[in-house]
Protein backbone atom coordinates (compact mmCIF):
# COMPACT_ATOMS: atom_id res chain seq x y z
CA UNK A 1 0.00 0.00 0.00
CA UNK A 2 1.31 3.75 -0.58
CA UNK A 3 0.05 5.95 1.61
CA UNK A 4 0.09 9.87 0.89
CA UNK A 5 0.31 12.24 3.74
CA UNK A 6 -1.71 16.07 3.09
CA UNK A 7 -0.98 18.88 5.79
CA UNK A 8 -3.75 21.70 5.39
CA UNK A 9 -4.36 24.06 8.01
CA UNK A 10 -7.97 22.86 7.39
CA UNK A 11 -6.71 19.28 8.78
CA UNK A 12 -4.36 16.94 8.04
CA UNK A 13 -4.89 13.15 7.00
CA UNK A 14 -3.55 9.97 4.53
CA UNK A 15 -4.13 9.09 1.27
CA UNK A 16 -4.34 5.06 0.94
CA UNK A 17 -3.42 3.62 -2.15
CA UNK A 18 -4.30 -0.09 -2.64
CA UNK A 19 -6.41 -2.73 -4.33
CA UNK A 20 -8.87 -4.61 -2.04
CA UNK A 21 -8.65 -1.07 0.15
CA UNK A 22 -12.69 -0.91 -0.07
CA UNK A 23 -12.96 -4.43 2.37
CA UNK A 24 -10.12 -2.23 4.94
CA UNK A 25 -12.41 0.65 5.02
CA UNK A 26 -12.74 0.07 9.44
CA UNK A 27 -9.43 0.87 9.21
CA UNK A 28 -9.90 4.80 8.59
CA UNK A 29 -13.46 5.26 10.57
CA UNK A 30 -12.28 7.18 13.80
CA UNK A 31 -12.81 5.04 17.25
CA UNK A 32 -15.35 7.02 18.84
CA UNK A 33 -17.33 7.38 15.58
CA UNK A 34 -20.92 7.12 16.99
CA UNK A 35 -22.25 6.16 13.53
CA UNK A 36 -21.53 6.10 10.30
CA UNK A 37 -23.84 7.34 7.01
CA UNK A 38 -22.47 5.59 4.12
CA UNK A 39 -23.43 8.12 1.29
CA UNK A 40 -23.76 6.44 -2.69
CA UNK A 41 -25.62 6.32 -5.61
CA UNK A 42 -27.52 2.74 -7.31
CA UNK A 43 -24.50 2.92 -9.89
CA UNK A 44 -21.84 3.00 -7.05
CA UNK A 45 -23.88 1.07 -4.82
CA UNK A 46 -24.60 -1.76 -7.27
CA UNK A 47 -20.74 -3.01 -7.84
CA UNK A 48 -19.70 -2.28 -4.21
CA UNK A 49 -22.12 -0.90 -1.84
CA UNK A 50 -22.41 -4.43 -0.02
CA UNK A 51 -18.57 -4.50 0.50
CA UNK A 52 -18.40 -1.30 2.06
CA UNK A 53 -21.62 -2.20 4.11
CA UNK A 54 -19.97 -5.44 5.31
CA UNK A 55 -16.97 -3.36 5.75
CA UNK A 56 -18.10 -0.55 7.80
CA UNK A 57 -20.59 -2.88 9.67
CA UNK A 58 -17.34 -4.81 10.80
CA UNK A 59 -16.91 -1.90 13.22
CA UNK A 60 -20.25 -2.98 15.08
CA UNK A 61 -21.17 0.87 14.93
CA UNK A 62 -24.55 1.73 13.44
CA UNK A 63 -24.53 1.54 9.34
CA UNK A 64 -26.60 4.20 7.37
CA UNK A 65 -27.07 3.64 3.78
CA UNK A 66 -28.44 6.82 1.69
CA UNK A 67 -28.76 6.27 -2.15
CA UNK A 68 -28.87 9.73 -4.20
CA UNK A 69 -29.74 10.29 -7.46
CA UNK A 70 -26.84 9.69 -10.18
CA UNK A 71 -25.20 12.08 -11.95
CA UNK A 72 -24.17 15.66 -12.44
CA UNK A 73 -27.79 17.18 -12.85
CA UNK A 74 -28.47 15.63 -9.00
CA UNK A 75 -25.80 17.87 -8.08
CA UNK A 76 -27.96 20.72 -6.58
CA UNK A 77 -29.83 21.83 -3.06
CA UNK A 78 -32.56 19.06 -3.68
CA UNK A 79 -30.19 15.70 -3.25
CA UNK A 80 -28.39 17.54 -0.71
CA UNK A 81 -30.95 18.29 1.21
CA UNK A 82 -31.80 14.57 0.96
CA UNK A 83 -28.99 13.34 3.11
CA UNK A 84 -30.13 15.48 5.54
CA UNK A 85 -33.22 14.17 5.63
CA UNK A 86 -31.71 10.76 5.97
CA UNK A 87 -29.24 11.92 8.75
CA UNK A 88 -32.09 14.16 10.91
CA UNK A 89 -34.55 10.68 10.54
CA UNK A 90 -31.84 8.25 11.62
CA UNK A 91 -31.19 10.69 14.54
CA UNK A 92 -26.88 10.73 13.62
CA UNK A 93 -25.39 13.14 16.17
CA UNK A 94 -22.38 15.50 16.10
CA UNK A 95 -19.81 12.09 16.81
CA UNK A 96 -21.12 10.09 13.41
CA UNK A 97 -19.07 9.52 10.38
CA UNK A 98 -20.05 10.11 6.81
CA UNK A 99 -18.56 8.31 4.07
CA UNK A 100 -18.60 8.84 0.32
CA UNK A 101 -18.62 6.18 -1.89
CA UNK A 102 -18.81 7.73 -5.36
CA UNK A 103 -17.19 9.51 -8.58
CA UNK A 104 -16.59 13.71 -7.68
CA UNK A 105 -20.51 14.22 -7.52
CA UNK A 106 -20.87 12.22 -4.79
CA UNK A 107 -17.54 13.22 -2.90
CA UNK A 108 -18.59 16.83 -3.75
CA UNK A 109 -22.22 16.29 -2.32
CA UNK A 110 -21.01 13.89 0.73
CA UNK A 111 -18.05 16.25 1.68
CA UNK A 112 -20.49 19.62 1.54
CA UNK A 113 -22.95 17.86 3.55
CA UNK A 114 -20.35 16.91 6.03
CA UNK A 115 -19.50 20.36 6.42
CA UNK A 116 -23.10 21.85 7.45
CA UNK A 117 -24.62 18.98 8.93
CA UNK A 118 -24.63 19.90 12.93
CA UNK A 119 -22.21 22.40 11.93
CA UNK A 120 -19.36 20.03 10.42
CA UNK A 121 -19.06 16.22 11.38
CA UNK A 122 -15.76 14.27 10.27
CA UNK A 123 -16.26 12.24 6.86
CA UNK A 124 -13.93 9.76 4.55
CA UNK A 125 -13.77 10.39 0.75
CA UNK A 126 -13.96 6.56 -0.80
CA UNK A 127 -13.29 7.67 -4.66
CA UNK A 128 -14.40 5.30 -7.12
CA UNK A 129 -13.68 7.13 -10.53
CA UNK A 130 -10.11 7.93 -11.75
CA UNK A 131 -11.48 11.36 -11.49
CA UNK A 132 -12.38 11.56 -8.10
CA UNK A 133 -9.17 9.54 -6.88
CA UNK A 134 -6.48 11.84 -9.01
CA UNK A 135 -8.43 14.75 -8.15
CA UNK A 136 -12.03 15.76 -6.49
CA UNK A 137 -11.30 13.73 -3.30
CA UNK A 138 -8.11 15.48 -2.00
CA UNK A 139 -7.96 19.30 -1.11
CA UNK A 140 -11.13 19.58 0.41
CA UNK A 141 -13.10 21.49 -2.21
CA UNK A 142 -16.90 20.27 -1.59
CA UNK A 143 -19.87 21.78 -3.25
CA UNK A 144 -23.03 21.74 -5.45
CA UNK A 145 -24.43 23.63 -8.53
CA UNK A 146 -25.99 26.27 -8.72
CA UNK A 147 -28.41 27.24 -12.40
CA UNK A 148 -26.41 30.08 -12.94
CA UNK A 149 -23.07 28.25 -12.34
CA UNK A 150 -21.19 25.09 -11.81
CA UNK A 151 -19.48 24.52 -8.26
CA UNK A 152 -20.63 27.90 -6.80
CA UNK A 153 -22.04 26.76 -3.55
CA UNK A 154 -19.71 25.09 -0.98
CA UNK A 155 -17.26 24.76 1.72
CA UNK A 156 -13.29 24.14 1.72
CA UNK A 157 -13.36 21.16 4.28
CA UNK A 158 -11.00 18.41 4.55
CA UNK A 159 -11.93 14.47 5.38
CA UNK A 160 -9.96 12.33 8.03
CA UNK A 161 -9.04 10.47 5.64
CA UNK A 162 -9.52 9.19 1.39
CA UNK A 163 -9.48 5.82 0.78
CA UNK A 164 -8.35 4.73 -2.62
CA UNK A 165 -8.64 0.90 -4.17
CA UNK A 166 -7.54 1.06 -7.57
CA UNK A 167 -9.65 -2.76 -7.84
CA UNK A 168 -12.97 -0.35 -8.74
CA UNK A 169 -11.48 1.64 -11.90
CA UNK A 170 -12.81 -2.25 -13.57
CA UNK A 171 -15.99 -1.31 -13.78
CA UNK A 172 -15.41 2.12 -15.42
CA UNK A 173 -16.51 2.73 -18.64
CA UNK A 174 -13.52 3.74 -20.92
CA UNK A 175 -14.67 6.95 -21.83
CA UNK A 176 -14.41 8.10 -18.02
CA UNK A 177 -10.79 6.50 -17.57
CA UNK A 178 -10.18 8.70 -20.24
CA UNK A 179 -11.48 11.65 -18.60
CA UNK A 180 -9.59 11.01 -15.27
CA UNK A 181 -6.23 10.66 -17.68
CA UNK A 182 -6.51 13.91 -18.47
CA UNK A 183 -6.58 15.70 -14.86
CA UNK A 184 -3.43 12.93 -14.50
CA UNK A 185 -1.24 14.61 -17.24
CA UNK A 186 -2.28 18.07 -15.88
CA UNK A 187 -0.22 17.58 -13.47
CA UNK A 188 2.00 17.10 -15.32
CA UNK A 189 1.71 19.83 -17.41
CA UNK A 190 1.83 22.31 -14.55
CA UNK A 191 3.92 21.02 -12.34
CA UNK A 192 6.36 17.88 -13.24
CA UNK A 193 7.54 17.51 -16.75
CA UNK A 194 9.68 14.29 -15.84
CA UNK A 195 6.11 13.43 -14.94
CA UNK A 196 4.25 14.50 -18.71
CA UNK A 197 6.94 12.66 -20.05
CA UNK A 198 6.35 9.76 -18.27
CA UNK A 199 2.32 9.98 -19.35
CA UNK A 200 3.56 10.25 -23.21
CA UNK A 201 5.39 6.69 -22.48
CA UNK A 202 2.83 4.97 -20.64
CA UNK A 203 -0.52 6.37 -22.06
CA UNK A 204 -1.13 2.82 -23.39
CA UNK A 205 -0.38 1.19 -20.40
CA UNK A 206 -2.49 3.59 -18.74
CA UNK A 207 -5.90 3.19 -21.03
CA UNK A 208 -5.84 -0.50 -20.29
CA UNK A 209 -5.32 0.22 -16.56
CA UNK A 210 -2.21 -1.97 -16.14
CA UNK A 211 -2.02 -2.24 -12.14
CA UNK A 212 1.27 -1.14 -11.80
CA UNK A 213 1.05 2.29 -13.94
CA UNK A 214 -2.24 3.42 -13.08
CA UNK A 215 -1.02 2.76 -9.39
CA UNK A 216 2.00 4.93 -9.99
CA UNK A 217 -0.02 7.34 -11.72
CA UNK A 218 -2.59 7.77 -9.13
CA UNK A 219 0.20 8.09 -6.28
CA UNK A 220 1.99 10.78 -8.17
CA UNK A 221 -0.92 12.72 -8.94
CA UNK A 222 -1.88 12.92 -4.84
CA UNK A 223 1.25 13.80 -4.19
CA UNK A 224 1.90 16.40 -6.37
CA UNK A 225 -2.41 17.75 -5.58
CA UNK A 226 -0.79 17.44 -1.57
CA UNK A 227 1.81 19.58 -2.03
CA UNK A 228 0.11 22.34 -3.77
CA UNK A 229 -2.99 21.86 -1.32
CA UNK A 230 -0.78 22.09 1.87
CA UNK A 231 0.89 25.28 0.35
CA UNK A 232 -2.27 26.94 -0.61
CA UNK A 233 -5.62 25.45 0.93
CA UNK A 234 -7.60 28.08 0.02
CA UNK A 235 -6.57 28.78 -3.37
CA UNK A 236 -4.87 32.37 -2.42
CA UNK A 237 -2.44 31.93 -4.70
CA UNK A 238 -0.37 28.72 -5.79
CA UNK A 239 -3.35 26.53 -6.17
CA UNK A 240 -5.40 28.13 -8.63
CA UNK A 241 -2.78 26.38 -11.25
CA UNK A 242 -5.18 23.04 -10.64
CA UNK A 243 -7.62 25.03 -12.99
CA UNK A 244 -4.93 24.86 -16.07
CA UNK A 245 -7.57 23.84 -18.98
CA UNK A 246 -10.61 24.59 -16.71
CA UNK A 247 -12.03 27.97 -18.25
CA UNK A 248 -12.58 26.57 -21.28
CA UNK A 249 -13.02 23.37 -20.46
CA UNK A 250 -16.20 24.99 -17.99
CA UNK A 251 -17.48 26.95 -21.32
CA UNK A 252 -17.49 24.01 -22.84
CA UNK A 253 -19.36 22.10 -19.96
CA UNK A 254 -21.71 24.72 -19.83
CA UNK A 255 -22.29 25.55 -23.44
CA UNK A 256 -22.96 22.15 -24.49
CA UNK A 257 -25.33 21.40 -21.30
CA UNK A 258 -23.94 19.88 -18.46
CA UNK A 259 -23.24 16.05 -19.68
CA UNK A 260 -22.83 16.43 -23.07
CA UNK A 261 -19.37 15.96 -22.51
CA UNK A 262 -17.37 14.46 -18.97
CA UNK A 263 -15.89 17.36 -16.73
CA UNK A 264 -12.86 15.27 -17.65
CA UNK A 265 -13.44 15.75 -21.63
CA UNK A 266 -13.47 19.07 -21.11
CA UNK A 267 -10.64 20.08 -19.22
CA UNK A 268 -8.96 17.49 -22.21
CA UNK A 269 -9.70 19.37 -24.78
CA UNK A 270 -9.18 22.96 -22.46
CA UNK A 271 -5.85 22.34 -21.84
CA UNK A 272 -4.82 22.36 -25.58
CA UNK A 273 -6.83 25.38 -25.89
CA UNK A 274 -4.78 27.06 -23.08
CA UNK A 275 -1.67 25.49 -24.45
CA UNK A 276 -2.51 27.19 -27.76
CA UNK A 277 -3.28 30.96 -25.55
CA UNK A 278 -0.02 30.07 -23.75
CA UNK A 279 2.29 29.90 -27.34
CA UNK A 280 0.58 33.53 -27.90
CA UNK A 281 1.21 34.84 -24.57
CA UNK A 282 4.09 33.65 -23.17
CA UNK A 283 5.88 31.67 -25.62
CA UNK A 284 5.13 27.82 -25.26
CA UNK A 285 6.91 26.30 -27.98
CA UNK A 286 5.31 25.25 -31.12
CA UNK A 287 6.44 21.98 -30.47
CA UNK A 288 5.36 21.72 -26.79
CA UNK A 289 1.84 22.65 -27.81
CA UNK A 290 1.94 20.24 -30.28
CA UNK A 291 3.07 17.17 -27.10
CA UNK A 292 0.21 18.64 -25.15
CA UNK A 293 -2.29 18.06 -28.21
CA UNK A 294 -0.92 14.44 -28.86
CA UNK A 295 -1.28 12.74 -25.16
CA UNK A 296 -5.45 14.50 -24.95
CA UNK A 297 -5.67 12.86 -27.99
CA UNK A 298 -3.96 9.94 -27.27
CA UNK A 299 -5.85 9.40 -23.40
CA UNK A 300 -9.02 9.73 -25.92
CA UNK A 301 -10.53 13.23 -24.98
CA UNK A 302 -11.64 15.16 -28.03
CA UNK A 303 -9.35 17.68 -29.23
CA UNK A 304 -11.47 20.15 -30.96
CA UNK A 305 -13.61 22.22 -29.64
CA UNK A 306 -17.49 22.59 -29.97
CA UNK A 307 -17.82 25.08 -32.84
CA UNK A 308 -19.45 27.88 -30.39
CA UNK A 309 -19.49 32.24 -31.38
CA UNK A 310 -16.74 34.06 -29.81
CA UNK A 311 -19.21 35.88 -27.82
CA UNK A 312 -20.55 33.07 -26.60
CA UNK A 313 -16.91 31.95 -25.43
CA UNK A 314 -16.68 35.15 -23.69
CA UNK A 315 -20.42 35.19 -22.16
CA UNK A 316 -19.69 31.49 -20.62
CA UNK A 317 -16.30 32.28 -19.25
CA UNK A 318 -17.52 35.21 -17.35
CA UNK A 319 -18.91 33.27 -14.66
CA UNK A 320 -15.56 31.55 -14.08
CA UNK A 321 -14.61 31.69 -9.94
CA UNK A 322 -11.56 33.03 -10.87
CA UNK A 323 -12.75 36.14 -13.01
CA UNK A 324 -11.86 39.33 -10.80
CA UNK A 325 -13.45 42.36 -11.37
CA UNK A 326 -14.32 41.27 -14.78
CA UNK A 327 -11.46 40.09 -16.07
CA UNK A 328 -10.85 36.79 -17.22
CA UNK A 329 -7.67 34.75 -15.92
CA UNK A 330 -5.97 31.81 -16.51
CA UNK A 331 -3.30 29.23 -15.64
CA UNK A 332 -0.78 29.19 -19.09
CA UNK A 333 2.36 27.65 -19.63
CA UNK A 334 5.95 29.08 -20.13
CA UNK A 335 7.42 25.62 -20.79
CA UNK A 336 5.88 21.99 -19.78
CA UNK A 337 6.10 21.62 -16.35
CA UNK A 338 5.65 25.01 -15.45
CA UNK A 339 2.56 27.45 -14.72
CA UNK A 340 1.63 30.73 -14.47
CA UNK A 341 -1.64 32.55 -13.26
CA UNK A 342 -2.48 35.55 -15.75
CA UNK A 343 -4.81 38.14 -17.16
CA UNK A 344 -5.69 36.75 -20.50
CA UNK A 345 -4.46 39.41 -23.39
CA UNK A 346 -7.97 39.93 -25.47
CA UNK A 347 -6.14 39.53 -28.48
CA UNK A 348 -4.77 36.12 -28.07
CA UNK A 349 -7.43 34.92 -26.79
CA UNK A 350 -9.69 35.98 -29.35
CA UNK A 351 -7.42 34.47 -31.75
CA UNK A 352 -7.54 31.18 -29.99
CA UNK A 353 -11.43 31.12 -29.44
CA UNK A 354 -11.77 31.88 -33.06
CA UNK A 355 -10.62 28.49 -34.39
CA UNK A 356 -13.63 27.05 -32.81
CA UNK A 357 -15.53 29.68 -34.47
CA UNK A 358 -14.56 28.49 -37.42
CA UNK A 359 -15.12 25.51 -36.78
CA UNK A 360 -18.72 25.85 -36.41
CA UNK A 361 -19.15 26.51 -40.09
P1 LIG B 1 -19.34 11.20 -11.47
O1 LIG B 1 -19.22 11.31 -10.01
O2 LIG B 1 -20.60 11.66 -12.10
O3 LIG B 1 -19.07 9.68 -11.88
C1 LIG B 1 -19.16 9.31 -13.24
C2 LIG B 1 -20.10 8.11 -13.44
O4 LIG B 1 -19.41 6.92 -13.06
C3 LIG B 1 -21.35 8.15 -12.59
O5 LIG B 1 -22.43 7.63 -13.31
C4 LIG B 1 -21.00 7.22 -11.43
O6 LIG B 1 -22.13 6.69 -10.78
C5 LIG B 1 -20.20 6.17 -12.13
N1 LIG B 1 -19.24 5.44 -11.32
C6 LIG B 1 -18.49 5.88 -10.30
N2 LIG B 1 -17.62 4.95 -9.92
C7 LIG B 1 -17.82 3.87 -10.70
C8 LIG B 1 -17.20 2.61 -10.81
N3 LIG B 1 -16.14 2.28 -10.07
N4 LIG B 1 -17.67 1.73 -11.73
C9 LIG B 1 -18.70 2.08 -12.56
N5 LIG B 1 -19.30 3.28 -12.52
C10 LIG B 1 -18.85 4.17 -11.61
O7 LIG B 1 -18.15 11.97 -12.21
P2 LIG B 1 -16.61 12.23 -11.83
O8 LIG B 1 -15.93 12.45 -13.12
O9 LIG B 1 -16.09 11.25 -10.89
O10 LIG B 1 -16.67 13.62 -11.05
C11 LIG B 1 -17.08 14.80 -11.68
C12 LIG B 1 -17.46 15.79 -10.59
O11 LIG B 1 -16.33 16.06 -9.80
C13 LIG B 1 -17.95 17.12 -11.14
O12 LIG B 1 -19.12 17.49 -10.43
C14 LIG B 1 -16.82 18.08 -10.82
O13 LIG B 1 -17.26 19.39 -10.59
C15 LIG B 1 -16.25 17.47 -9.58
N6 LIG B 1 -14.85 17.80 -9.33
C16 LIG B 1 -14.50 18.25 -8.11
C17 LIG B 1 -13.19 18.54 -7.81
C18 LIG B 1 -12.80 18.95 -6.42
O14 LIG B 1 -11.66 19.36 -6.21
N7 LIG B 1 -13.68 18.83 -5.45
C19 LIG B 1 -12.21 18.37 -8.78
C20 LIG B 1 -12.58 17.90 -10.04
C21 LIG B 1 -13.91 17.61 -10.32
N1 LIG C 1 -9.61 20.60 -8.81
C1 LIG C 1 -9.07 21.87 -8.46
C2 LIG C 1 -8.75 22.00 -7.02
O1 LIG C 1 -8.91 21.10 -6.26
O2 LIG C 1 -8.33 23.06 -6.63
Amino acid sequence: MSTVQVDTPGGSYPIHIAAGRLDLLAQSLPADATAIALVSNPTVAAHYGQRALAALKSTGKRVVHIELPDGEAHKNWQTLNLIFDDLLQNRLDRKAVLVALGGGVIGDMGGFAASCYMRGIRFVQVPTTLLAQVDSSVGGKTGINHPLGKNMVGAFYQPVAVEIDTDVLATLPAREISAGLAEVIKYGLIIDADFFVWCEQNVAALRALDPQAITYAIQRSCELKAYVVSQDERESGLRAILNFGHTFGHAIEAGLGYGEWLHGEAVGCGMVQAAELSALALGLSPASVERVRALVQAIGCPIQPPGMAVERWLELMQVDKKTEGGQLRFVLLPEIGQARFVAADPEALRSVLEKSAVARV
